[in-house]
Order: structure tokens, then sequence, then C-alpha cells
């Protein structure tokens, strides 16, 4: 304990766990014993740590793709189902209008509809139109994190919906425009070309 950072006797609190086990283990507590060594706290500080540590078990593989939603710049990953932006319009009044305004730009949380280019105007607010590189990113984000307070809630159907909303809002696609697997990763996003390869090296190659 470092007496002069921690001000004389006072330990801070999240050290009486540490401090816990081996009093125990002083006082000889079998379970405390038996804890610690299912733990292999001694092990793992010792010169020669067991290939393997035997916890828990191996994912299968179902459970992996359980998972795995990721949906790619190319559309690998989209789901089947598709939307269009008049029944975004319905899934976007009813859940996310309410953090991102009637119309994407009022708030009160993230801004998702504007194109201007935000490094121009102060306060430089991202938005989907001027500041996302890829459309695909709107299924795989939207699905994994959106309603925020529901996550997971929409089916694919109600997902496409929004997005085509989003996209219309944005102007980046027609009002009778339909989306789905193959026509989201086909929309290009006017952000595509703002970004470029990190090939920085290490050193002075800030740009
Ligand atoms: C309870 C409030 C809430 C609701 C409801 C909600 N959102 Fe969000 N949304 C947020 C917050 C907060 C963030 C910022 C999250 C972050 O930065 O980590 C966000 C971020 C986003 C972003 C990313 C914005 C950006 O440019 O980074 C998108 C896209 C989005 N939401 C879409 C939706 C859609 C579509 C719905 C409805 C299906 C929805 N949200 C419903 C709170 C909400």
């Amino acid at each position: 304990v470092n007496r002069a950072r921690s001000g004389g006797l006072r330990l801070p609190a999240r050290l009486f766990p540490a401090l816990l086990l081996p009093a125990l283990l002083l006082t000889g507590c079998d379970a405390a014993e038996g804890a610690l060594e299912r733990l292999s706290l001694l092990r793992a500080v010792s010169q020669d740590p067991p290939e393997r540590f035997g916890f828990g078990t191996r994912a299968p593989s179902d459970q992996i793709a359980a998972w795995s939603i990721h949906v790619y710049p190319d559309g690998t990953g989209l789901p089947a189902g598709e939307g269009t932006v008049q029944e975004g319009a319905d899934v976007f009044a009813r859940t996310c209008a309410s953090c991102h305004g009637a119309t994407g730009t009022e708030g009160p949380n993230d801004r998702l509809v504007g194109r201007e280019p935000w490094e121009d105007a102060p306060p430089r607010t991202r938005t989907v139109g001027n500041y996302w590189g890829y459309s695909t990113t709107l299924y795989d984000y939207i699905r994994r994190a959106m309603p925020q307070n529901l996550p997971g809630s929409l089916t694919p159907d109600e997902t496409y919906a929004v997005i085509a909303w989003i996209l219309h809002a944005n102007e980046l696609i027609p009002e009778d425009a339909v989306m789905n697997a193959t026509t989201l990763p086909a929309v290009e996003m006017p952000a595509r070309d703002r970004f470029v390869d990190d090939d920085r090296t290490g050193g002075d190659t800030i740009r």
C-alpha cells in the first residue's frame, strides 16, 4: 500500500477483496484455499503456468453464430426482409422520434439527418448523411444498438424500413425506394470518400 498516496491508514475500498483472501488463508480456511486454487492465482504467478487454466467451455459454433451479427460494406451478413420509406416513417415515429426528433434532426439525442459537410460548419454535427461511409452500417448498428431503450426489438422488415426512411430523409434514395439485402449495399454514401486508409507507420506521420 502506498501510504503517501492513500494518506495514512485509509485504504481504497477496492483493496479489501484482495486482502480478504490472504487473510482467510492465514486463518486456515479450507474454502478460501480451494477457491484460490481454483482461481489458479497461485499457478498464474508461478514460473511455469499451465497450458490451460481450465475455465469455461469451448463456445459451440451455433452460439458464436448467434452473436456474430456483423454486416459488412458489401452487404454480407444482411438478412432477408425488406421495407419501404412509408413503412419506415411509422417505425421511426413510434420507436425513434422520442430520442432523435420527429424529423431526425431535433434530438435530444444524435442528429441522424443532414447533408451539410461536417468539416465546414460548427458545431460540426456528424449525421448519417454527412459522415457515414457505408449504408450497410445502418443495418449493423441499428440491429445491434437501437432503439437504445430496447435494442434487438425490431424485425428485419422494420429495420430495413426505418433505414429506408433515414436514407430518404437524407435525400439519398427516392420516396418509393425499397430497402433489402440487394438494394441497401447499392446506396452510395456522400461521405464514402471522406475517409482515407490509415497508413501511418508511427512517428511524425500524422495528417
Ligand atoms: C432512448 C433513446 C433512443 C431511442 C428510442 C433511439 N435512439 Fe438512436 N441513439 C440514441 C443515443 C443516445 C445515441 C448515441 C449513442 C452513442 O453515441 O453511443 C443514438 C445513436 C443512433 C445512431 C447513430 C448516430 C451517429 O451518427 O452516430 C443511429 C443511426 C440511431 N441512433 C438510430 C436509431 C433508430 C433507427 C431508432 C429507432 C429504431 C433509434 N435510434 C432509437 C438514443 C436513442
